[in-house]
């Protein structure tokens, strides 16, 4: 196995679709196995980014959707150009949950920006720079809130109802017929889940 290849994953999906859990699985995982990784998230990652994120997702913000974009272009350029980038150059497997597909999902197609605008905007002010692999979590409606109303409020999109959940969904389909996606049943057992990473994962190392 060599391991000082490195390259960028992200993780994609709706609200409570188990992201988040699936990367400290991960995480877990490369350490025992000595495998050189950054684990990030978005928005966020750097400084400034966390600083936009808390900004950005902030119940009753009066920011509007050009705005929204903007900051989050902003955060991820620095993000690219401070840590990702410098990571895959170490030889690190960069893993972020949540990138670029999210703002096509959630700013282009659930908020109206238009998906191909944002895409334009991503390949303009980013230069297109994505991800060898995403795996992208697929829950239902139904599902998704059922488990969030388990949960705390974390944000500004977690207490929406079922048409946003529905949108979400539905713009997730539309930009993910693409070899980069790699589909993942969010409601199969978590280790289920889990083996399906690692399987692919070794895929690519
Ligand atoms: P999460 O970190 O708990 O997944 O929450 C982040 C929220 O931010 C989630 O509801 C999706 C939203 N988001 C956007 O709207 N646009 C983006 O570009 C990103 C990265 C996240």
């Amino acid at each position: 196995m060599n391991k000082k290849k490195g390259f960028f994953l992200t993780f994609e999906g709706p609200e409570a679709s188990g992201k988040s859990s699936q990367i400290k699985l991960l995480e877990k995982f490369l350490k025992n196995q000595k495998i050189p990784y950054h684990i990030t998230r978005e928005p966020g990652g750097t400084h400034l980014a966390e600083s936009l994120r808390s900004l950005i997702l902030r119940k009753n913000s009066n920011i509007n959707i050009e705005e929204e974009i903007l900051m989050l272009m902003a955060a991820r350029s620095h993000h690219i150009n401070q840590v990702i980038k410098p990571a895959i150059k170490k030889g690190k497997i960069v893993i972020s949950d949540r990138f670029a597909d999210s703002t096509f999902v959630y700013q282009g197609y659930v908020n109206k920006y238009g998906i191909k605008n944002t895409i334009k905007l991503h390949k303009d002010l980013l230069n297109n720079f994505l991800p060898k692999k995403t795996f992208l979590f697929k829950l239902s409606t139904n599902n998704i809130l059922t488990r969030l109303k388990k949960r705390k409020s974390k944000n500004k999109y977690d207490k929406l109802d079922k048409k946003f959940h529905d949108d979400v969904n539905k713009g997730y389909k539309i930009i993910s017929n693409h070899k980069r996606f790699i589909n993942i049943d969010a409601s199969k057992p978590i280790n289920y889940i889990h083996n399906k990473i690692i399987y692919h994962l070794n895929l690519l190392i």
